[in-house]
C-alpha cells in the first residue's frame, strides 16, 4: 500500500506492505535504530514513539503498530525529540542530571514517553511511565528527571509542531509534500465510513478487522500470521467518539481506552480508574472498547463493568442493524454472538446514579492482565437492594453475571450478614479453571472477599490498595 505521514518532521509517502510494523520499518528499512525492541508484543515500552494527528499526540508502541495504521499521521521517534539546532529536550538533558540511564536500552522508549507526557502538560509520572519498563537504573531517578523536566517549558519548536499538526488542513497539507517512493504492494481496505466498512466486510466476511492492533499486532509478532485481506477501523470518523444525552452513552466502536477512561472519570470513577490499570499508557492509546469486546476475551477487563453497567452491544452487518445486552454477546470460551461480515459498532450505556465499584486483581499492579475482574452495581434504597448488577471476568469462558449472588441480595437489608449469605452462591455462579495466573480456589476465594470489600466501600471504608496506609 501507499502510504503519506510525516516522520520527525519530514513529508514522506511511501509503499510498504500494510502489516509490517513500525518498528521493523524504522530500524531495517531507514536504520533508525534508536527505537529500540525490547518484548515486541507491548508490554516494555522500549520501542516507543510518538503520534501526532488532529486528535493531538500520544505515545504508542511501534512494535504492535501496523505501517497501515499510520497514514495521515506524523511520527517522531527518539532522533527526532532534540531540537532542529541539537538542543537537547528537556527530559534529555533531567534525565542526564539525574542519572536516569544505566545500560541506555531503555533510555529512547522512556525519553519518547517522558517528552509526549511532557508536551501534554502531563505530570502524572507514575501512570505516563507505567508502560516503560527498566531492568537496571531503577524508577526513582527516572521519575525525578520527569519531575525536573515538567517544569521546563516545551521547546518552542515542538509547541510549534505540534500546533500546527493539530489544524488539519496544514497538516495534509505538509504531508502531501511527500514524494512516492515506489510503487504500492496489495493495499488493504481503509473505509472512511461506517458505510463503506459495513458493505466491504458484507462482501469479505473472512477479512480481518484491525482497530487498535493490540491484539491483531501479537498475531503478527509472535503468531507470524499472514493477514489478508485486512482492513484498518482508525480513519472511520463515524465508529469513533462518546455522545452521551440524558438517557444513554453511545460509544462508538474505535473510541480508545484513553478517551473512554477521560470520560468515564466524572460519571463512573471506578471505572475510570479501572482503565488506568489496562494495560499502559501506550496500549490504552491504541486499544479500542470494540477490540476489547469483539475478541471474547475471558479476561478482558472492559465487559464486567460494562455488563454491570447493564450495556447494550450494537451489531451490524451490510445495512441489517441489531443491538443485544452485552452479556448475551459472550456465548462460549471463544464464541460470540457475531456472524460473518459483522462487526461492532457501538456500545451504549443507561445514564444512571454511580453506584459502580470495579477490582482488578493481578500479579502486578500495572501493565498486567486480571487475574480476576469484579463489577458491581448494587442500588441500596432506605437498607435494602433494590438493584443488583454484577459480573466477573476470569471466572468462567466468558465474561459473566453472577446472577445467583445478585439473587441473594435483592429485597435483602444491605448488611454484612446478607452479603456473608450471599457469599456461598458465587459457587453456583462460577466454577473458574486454575490457570497459570491464579487457582480456581484463589479465584472462587477473591471473588467472594470481593463482594465483601464492595460492601465495606459503600460504607466509606478504605479498601484501596493506593489508599490503606499502615
Ligand atoms: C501489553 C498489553 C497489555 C494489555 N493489557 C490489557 C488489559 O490490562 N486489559 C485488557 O482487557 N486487555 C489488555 N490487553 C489486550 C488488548 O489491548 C485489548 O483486548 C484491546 O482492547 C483490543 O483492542 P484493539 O483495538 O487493539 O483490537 P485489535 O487488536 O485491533 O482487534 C482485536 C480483535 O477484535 C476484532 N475487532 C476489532 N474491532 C472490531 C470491531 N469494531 N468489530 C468486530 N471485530 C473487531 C479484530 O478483528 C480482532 O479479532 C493488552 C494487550 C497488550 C498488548
Ligand atoms: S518492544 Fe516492548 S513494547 Fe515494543
Ligand atoms: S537503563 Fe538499563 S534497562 Fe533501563
Amino acid at each position: 500500500m501507499n502510504i503519506r505521514f510525516l516522520l520527525n518532521g519530514a513529508p514522506l509517502a511511501i509503499a510498504v506492505a500494510p502489516t509490517v510494523t513500525l518498528l521493523d520499518w524504522l530500524r531495517e528499512a531507514r536504520g533508525l535504530t534508536g527505537t529500540k525492541e525490547g518484548c515486541n508484543e507491548g508490554d516494555c515500552g522500549a520501542c516507543s514513539v510518538m503520534v501526532t494527528d488532529a486528535d493531538g499526540s500520544k505515545a504508542l508502541n511501534a512494535c504492535i503498530l501496523f505501517m497501515g495504521q499510520l497514514d495521515g499521521k506524523a511520527v517522531r521517534t527518539v532522533e527526532g525529540i532534540s531540537g532542529p539546532d541539537g538542543a537537547l529536550h528537556p527530559v534529555q538533558h533531567a534525565m542526564i542530571e539525574h542519572h536516569g540511564s544505566q545500560c541506555g536500552f531503555c533510555t529512547p522508549g522512556f525519553v519518547v514517553t517522558m517528552a509526549t507526557a511532557h508536551l501534554n502538560g502531563r505530570t502524572d509520572h507514575d501512570d505516563q511511565l507505567a508502560g516503560n519498563l527498566c531492568r537496571c537504573t531503577g524508577y526513582a531517578p527516572i521519575v525525578r528527571a520527569a519531575r525536573a523536566a515538567a517544569s521546563e517549558p516545551v521547546p518552542e519548536w515542538m509547541r510549534k509542531d505540534a500546533d500546527m499538526l493539530r489544524d488539519p488542513a496544514i497538516f495534509a497539507s505538509e504531508i502531501c509534500r511527500g514524494e512516492a517512493e515506489g510503487r504500492g504492494a496489495e493495499p488493504p481496505f481503509l473505509p472512511a465510513t461506517a458505510d463503506e466498512l459495513a458493505a466491504w466486510y458484507l462482501a469479505n466476511p473472512q477479512a480481518t478487522l484491525i482497530a487498535g492492533a493490540t491484539d491483531v499486532g501479537l498475531w503478527v509478532t509472535k503468531g507470524l500470521r499472514d493477514l489478508h485481506p485486512i482492513a484498518f477501523l482508525n480513519q472511520c470518523d463515524d465508529l469513533r467518539g462518546i455522545v452521551a444525552d440524558s438517557d444513554t452513552i453511545h460509544i462508538g466502536a474505535i473510541t480508545t481506552l484513553t478517551e473512554l477512561g477521560a470520560f468515564m472519570a466524572d460519571r463512573h470513577r471506578d471505572l475510570a480508574a479501572l482503565i488506568r490499570r489496562y494495560g499502559s499508557v501506550q496500549v490504552r492509546n491504541a486499544a479500542t472498547l470494540g477490540g476489547n469486546i469483539a475478541n471474547g476475551s475471558p479476561i478482558g477487563d472492559s465487559p464486567p463493568a460494562l455488563i454491570a453497567l447493564g450495556a447494550t452491544v450494537h451489531l451490524r452487518k451490510g445495512d441489517a442493524r441489531r443491538a443485544l445486552p452485552l452479556e448475551d454477546f459472550f456465548l462460549a470460551y471463544g464464541k460470540q454472538d457475531r456472524t460473518p461480515g459483522e462487526f461492532v459498532a457501538a456500545i451504549s450505556v443507561p445514564v444512571q446514579p454511580d453506584t459502580l465499584r470495579c477490582y482488578k486483581l493481578s500479579k502486578r499492579f500495572d501493565q498486567d492482565i486480571s487475574a480476576v475482574c469484579g463489577a458491581f452495581n448494587i442500588a441500596v434504597e432506605d437498607g435494602t437492594v433494590t438493584g443488583a448488577r454484577i459480573a466477573f471476568g476470569g471466572m468462567a469462558g466468558t465474561p459473566k453475571r453472577a446472577t445467583a449472588v445478585e439473587a441473594a441480595l435483592l429485597g435483602q437489608p444491605w448488611t454484612e450478614a446478607t452479603v456473608r449469605a450471599a457469599m456461598a452462591a458465587f459457587a453456583t455462579d462460577y466454577q473458574p479453571l486454575s490457570d497459570m495466573r491464579a487457582s480456581a480456589e484463589y479465584r472462587l476465594t477473591a471473588a467472594r472477599n470481593l463482594l465483601l470489600r464492595c460492601f465495606h466501600d459503600s460504607a466509606g471504608v478504605e479498601t484501596n490498595v493506593l489508599g490503606v496506609s499502615a
